[in-house]
């Protein structure tokens, strides 16, 4: 179950109704996939896709999704630092960014004209669409790990476009799973 924290009255959701009410409310489609199939995290990618492939397929048919892959980032990934670089700033896609999570954590924060900002800690079971065109930045937790299905209308379309607004840079990109002690630098 993802938790949702406001940040400017310090609210924190975690009930999943209330969860998915709000993210609705930034523009954020929020599901978890049950029951969870039984297929190892740590599985090849093609037995992930495998195992999920009705659900995919519906998400194909909702979203005009032509193309699914997974994604594998550990802390031993070449190249980690960089690739985090270029999407903790803020920044806005072409295209929708679908994320089903099969392992690991993410942190979204989602800066909607509508709501104050929006922190959004990803575990695994839940799928979460960030629509083309949202202000978004992405960073990983302190286990610098996630593992997750990505669904794409055109690969051309996720190259990020920067805001440049500078509000990245007043959140900390803290976790506030128990489980996770919060970072105190931007890494
Ligand atoms: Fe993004």
């Amino acid at each position: 179950m993802a938790l949702v924290r406001i940040l400017d009255n310090d609210q924190t959701l975690s009930d999943r109704s209330a969860i998915s009410a709000h993210l609705a409310r930034c523009g954020i489609d929020y599901e978890q996939w049950q029951p969870s199939h039984s297929v190892d995290s740590d599985a090849p990618a093609e037995e992930i896709l495998a195992a999920y492939d009705k659900e995919i397929d519906q998400l194909r048919a909702r979203g005009g999704y032509v193309t699914a892959d997974v994604i594998d980032v550990n802390p031993e990934t070449p190249g980690l630092d960089a690739m985090l670089a270029k999407f903790r700033r803020e920044h806005w896609h072409d295209e929708d960014e679908v994320r089903f999570i099969i392992a690991g954590h993410g942190l979204f924060h989602i800066h909607s004209e509508e709501q104050p900002v929006i922190a959004i800690e990803v575990e695994a079971g839940d799928l979460i669409r960030v629509p083309r065109g949202t202000w978004h930045w992405f960073d990983l937790c302190a286990d610098r790990r996630i593992r997750a299905i990505r669904l794409f209308q055109d690969l051309a379309g996720w190259t990020p476009h920067y805001t440049e607004s500078g509000v990245d840079e007043s959140f900390l990109p803290v976790c506030f799973g128990a489980s996770f002690i919060p970072r105190t630098s931007a890494g």
